[in-house]
């Protein structure tokens, strides 16, 4: 079995900046009540592009810092919970945008958790020696499925997108997690797609197509699970989490990072929050973390690094990876 590394990360958000006081003359709300309950300031709204446009942007990028042409990619990958449609996969849509001609591509949708899930299967397509360079992304355009008039939700998500491409190597990769749990808690966090309704049947469903969510209940759940996660990942692997350089997490909301480094005893500074400027962008929180930290020149050859996700459905998981480039 081969090892799997991640060679090059990218990522795009759209270019208009929605502050909390712009949101406050949308809903009935405040810059102080969405800053100290979530930590968010602002945050990146479409004003047209859809989710493909959005991921094919950060992929580009991941292919230019990885030094691979669109063509050697055979496995495209994207994480999304707000695809341009039902059929095509975003995945093929971004395969068209971008040239890459020799891809396998589909979505993999698991909410927030969603580019945790598309790595770890990524990595498992390529430790068998299936493919050889995969392209992962996560984007979001979650503005389209919003209720604008709700602020339980509106104040927290945002549009972005971030992608990470992989090889085959000696190291990289250490451990990766996920579970699922679609038995309790389905409902603290819901979209319906199209409603059931053919000319053979009556449906009077109260159908929500947009999302809605138990904000305590997700709370909870995510500090549990996110402790939990971190833990998992660093079992059987011979590493304790002051080997850890640092902590990507899901950028949900603050006081749920600062919650799980008080109850583990970490450092803050090991995890890297940009939840301020971007808000929740699900699926895309976590590659558009690591290709910042990438950027910003924080990530160095030998570091430990564990992306730690939760979302809807219920999922989460999490991956310890040893930093090759
Ligand atoms: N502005 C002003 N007031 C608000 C707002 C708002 N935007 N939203 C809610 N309120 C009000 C509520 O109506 C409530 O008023 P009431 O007491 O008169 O009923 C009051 O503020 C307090 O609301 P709470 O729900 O108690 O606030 P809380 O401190 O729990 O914070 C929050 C809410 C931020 C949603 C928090 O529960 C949270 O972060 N939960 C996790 C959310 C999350 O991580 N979601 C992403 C999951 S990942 C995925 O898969 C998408």
């Amino acid at each position: 079995m081969k090892n799997v590394e991640i060679i090059g990360t990218g990522s795009y958000v759209p270019q208009r900046i929605v502050t909390n006081d712009e949101l406050s003359t949308i809903v009935e709300t405040s810059d102080e009540w969405i800053s100290t309950r979530t930590g968010i300031s602002e945050r990146r709204i479409s004003l047209g592009e859809n989710t493909s446009d959005l991921a094919a942007k950060a992929a580009l990028e991941a292919l230019k810092s990885a030094k691979l042409d669109a063509k050697d990619i055979d496995l495209i990958i994207i994480a999304t919970t707000s695809p341009d449609s039902y059929v095509p996969s975003t995945a093929c849509i971004v395969q068209e945008l971008i040239g890459a001609t020799n891809a396998v591509c589909f979505d993999v949708s698991a909410a927030c958790t969603g580019f945790i899930f598309a790595l770890n299967t990524a990595v498992q397509y390529i430790k068998t020696g299936e493919y050889k360079n995969a392209l992962v992304v996560g984007a979001e355009v979650l503005s389209k499925i919003m209720d604008w008039k709700d602020r339980n939700t509106c104040v927290l998500f945002g549009d972005g997108s971030g992608a990470m491409v992989l090889r085959a190597g000696e190291e990289g990769i250490i451990k990766t997690y996920m579970a699922s749990d679609g038995v309790k808690g389905r409902e603290f966090l819901h979209c319906f797609a199209a409603q059931n309704k053919n000319p053979f049947m009556y449906n009077s469903l109260d159908v929500k197509d947009k999302i809605t969510m138990s904000g305590k209940d997700v709370f909870k759940f995510a500090v549990k699970v996110m402790a939990s996660s971190i833990e998992k990942v660093l079992e059987t692997t011979q590493n304790s989490i002051e080997d850890i350089d640092y902590i990507v997490p899901h950028q949900a909301n603050i006081r749920i990072i600062e919650f799980v480094a008080k109850k583990l005893k970490i450092d803050m500074n090991k995890f890297f929050v940009n939840l301020n400027k971007y808000g929740n962008t699900s699926g895309a929180s976590i590659p558009l973390a690591l290709d910042e930290m990438n950027k910003q020149g924080l990530l160095k050859k030998g570091n430990k690094v564990i992306f730690v996700g939760f979302g809807g459905g219920l999922t989460w998981g999490s991956v310890l990876v040893k930093w090759t480039i």
